[in-house]
């Protein structure tokens, strides 16, 4: 079924089909019919999308500036979730990791071996030579966004330090290999092959995804694979890139007690940067960081 070129957009921009997403819907379907898996239509976000998500990414990259500014050496990550769930409902807005799935905080701090999901106590106190990911995601009417940032605490040591840097220069290479029409494959094969060139390994269990009407939507945005494989990444697409690197192994285990805390399987270290992105016409934009 085709949509009538004057008829309004399937998008919900209220313009005509030939003036919005025609070109892009059939550029699409040549694809598809080439074999590619293409993103479906619900995934795709028109501008009044996108400008929702932007201001909600506003007071999420607000939170982390804020915690940012005030994480140090004997504070509990308890703390940090005060921090993160005060600044978020004095500026309107909703902690997304509160209660979602039976979390019972407002953020996930991860420290040293924990790869994600860290929940925040007051029994956890920051000591000198911590790496911390705080990851921090909002709603704002309705519209989420997602971001996730390391923190050095003290004296750490330059293992540690360069696992950082390292799992940042994954990012940053994830990010550099979005292209509009290009492929979801492209940005796993840049982060493993760096994360590897460095005798680390990426974390399989857990990726990046689809994030703006709902927290986490298609696609799963894996950290490893291959180029020119999976999904085609059209404008319009919003979603996380958020490699976690460990040290050591790949292999994780999730904590029995409180079955969120995510280990590395052999204790060694791991680090994660998390930035959410839009895919535009011309490149990519960082939205939420
Ligand atoms: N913020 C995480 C992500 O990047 C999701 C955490 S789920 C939670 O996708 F419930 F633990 F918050
Ligand atoms: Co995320």
């Amino acid at each position: 079924m085709t949509l009538d070129r004057n008829s309004k957009c399937w998008c919900g921009s209220g313009l005509k089909y030939k003036k919005c997403h025609l070109n892009f819907d059939e550029k699409l379907e040549s694809l598809e019919l080439q074999g590619y898996e293409v993103p479906s239509r619900d995934i795709i976000k028109n501008n009044e999308d996108i400008e929702g998500i932007k201001k909600s990414a506003e007071i999420n990259n607000g939170v982390l500036d804020l915690v940012a500014e005030n994480i140090k050496e004997g504070m509990s990550t308890a703390e940090i979730d005060k921090l993160v769930y005060e600044y978020t409902v004095s500026h309107g807005a909703i902690p997304a990791p509160l209660n979602y799935e039976g979390f019972p905080k407002s953020v996930c701090v991860s420290i040293n071996d924990v790869v994600c999901h860290g929940i925040p106590s007051e029994d956890r106190i920051l000591k000198s030579g911590d790496i911390v990911n705080v990851d921090v995601s909002t709603i704002l009417n309705g519209y989420y966004s997602d971001a996730s940032r390391m923190f050095m605490i003290g004296d750490v040591s330059e293992e540690a330090k360069k696992l950082v840097e390292v799992t940042k220069e994954c990012l940053e290479k994830g990010i550099e290999a979005v292209k509009p029409w290009g492929f979801l494959g492209d940005i796993g094969a840049a982060i493993q092959e760096h994360a590897e060139s460095h005798g680390y390994s990426v974390v399989r269990d857990f990726g990046g995804h689809g994030v703006g009407l709902q927290f986490h939507e298609d696609p799963f945005v894996y950290h490893y694979g291959e180029r020119g494989q999976g999904m085609i990444l059209a404008p319009g697409m919003v979603f996380t890139i958020e490699p976690m690197i460990n040290a050591g192994r790949y292999e994780i285990l999730i904590d029995a007690d409180d079955d969120w805390t995510a280990y590395t399987k052999d204790g060694s270290l791991s680090a994660q940067w998390e930035h959410m992105l839009l895919v535009t016409e011309e490149g990519v934009e960082i939205i939420a960081k």
